[in-house]
């Protein structure tokens, strides 16, 4: 079993911390989604990809299946690389269609926990394959990828690779960390290389808001954990229970924000940064932007990156789409 830890656990933390200042002493206040994924964090996610009103993860699943043997013949991967891969539950489906020509998975996710678990159960599963999980930061961690240099890969990760980026994380992402990162992606690709992303699209907000507010406030306790990572990690005291989760459809930047609002007025002390903050009644703080895309907006930023768009895979309700697409 392989797992490297290129963000280690101090660089993890002061990564936090530098993310925490600027964010708590910015206005309005803000915090990286990164930080929602620690182990219950992850946890909680996982819980809210079968939440019924949660439809991405389904439909990316069901997208996965119906078009499994088209993603394999469109770049012929020998390495399949996930970013964010977290418990690689709809990556089965992807290693199954590829069977044939690969060799090597390379899981990358922030959570330390969620990765070393799914790396064991796939060890297990794909006896056949070379399971190289990799801890890190999915915008920080490109350059680490094993088969990116030829120093850094074992002998059994050279070969032709796809990078999978999927549930729609890409939609955490602010237009200009966007384009960086898609050219990032592309930087490290060679051409001829896969990418295959999945993105949510632009639909109606009375079935978007739900799955980001669910009746049974597991996306509430996912939110408000951010806040106990910081109490964990910074030896903060925020009274987590007088923050209320808040899903936010922003129209015209077609993105969720998910936000905390405060239901009191509080002063929270966060002794790792040396600081002080306050919070007024009703003030709200963003936690994350979730984007959701339009075919033609995202297919030509993906082209400028340097990517040609193969396919664009969509449901029928036109809530998700899996785009395929080779380095040019
Ligand atoms: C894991 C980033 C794809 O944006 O839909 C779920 C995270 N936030 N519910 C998303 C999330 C609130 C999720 N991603």
């Amino acid at each position: 079993m392989i797992v490297d830890v290129y963000l280690a656990p101090d660089e993890l933390d002061e990564a936090l911390r530098a993310d925490a200042y600027r964010g708590l002493t910015a206005t309005p206040k803000h915090l990286s989604p990164t930080w929602l994924y620690d182990a219950h964090g992850s946890d909680l996610f996982e819980q809210i990809t079968r939440l019924p009103e949660y439809f991405p993860t389904r439909t990316e699943f069901a997208l996965l299946r119906a078009h499994a043997a088209d993603i394999a013949d469109m770049s012929r991967p020998e390495i399949l690389v996930e970013l964010g891969s977290g418990s690689s539950e709809k990556t089965r489906v992807l290693l199954d269609a590829l069977a044939p020509h690969i060799h090597t998975y390379v899981p990358q996710d922030v959570s330390e926990p969620a990765l070393r678990a799914a790396v064991k159960l796939l060890t297990v599963e794909y006896p056949d394959l070379t399971v190289h999980g990799v801890v890190g930061d999915f915008t920080a961690s490109l350059e680490h990828l094993p088969g990116n240099a030829p120093s850094l890969g074992s002998p059994g990760s050279q070969g032709r690779r796809m990078i999978a980026f999927l549930g729609g994380t890409i939609g955490n992402l602010v237009p200009v960390e966007r384009a960086e990162f898609l050219s990032g992606l592309a930087a490290i690709l060679r051409p001829g290389e896969g990418l295959l992303m999945g993105a949510g699209l632009v639909t109606d907000p009375d079935v978007l808001i739900p799955a980001y507010d669910d009746a049974a406030g597991v996306t509430a306790e996912f939110n408000r954990n951010v806040l106990r990572v910081l109490n964990r990690k910074l030896g903060a005291d925020f009274d987590v229970e007088r923050f209320t989760h808040r899903a936010v459809w922003d129209a015209e930047n077609e993105w969720i924000e998910m936000r905390l609002e405060a239901t009191a007025d509080m002063s929270v002390r966060i002794p790792a940064l040396d600081l002080e903050v306050t919070f007024e009644t009703g003030e709200q703080m963003r936690t994350e932007i979730s984007a959701k895309f339009r075919l033609d907006g995202l297919g030509r930023e993906l082209d400028a990156a340097g990517f040609t768009v193969r396919h664009e895979w969509v449901d029928r309700h036109g809530r998700f789409a899996l785009f395929g697409a080779v380095r040019r």
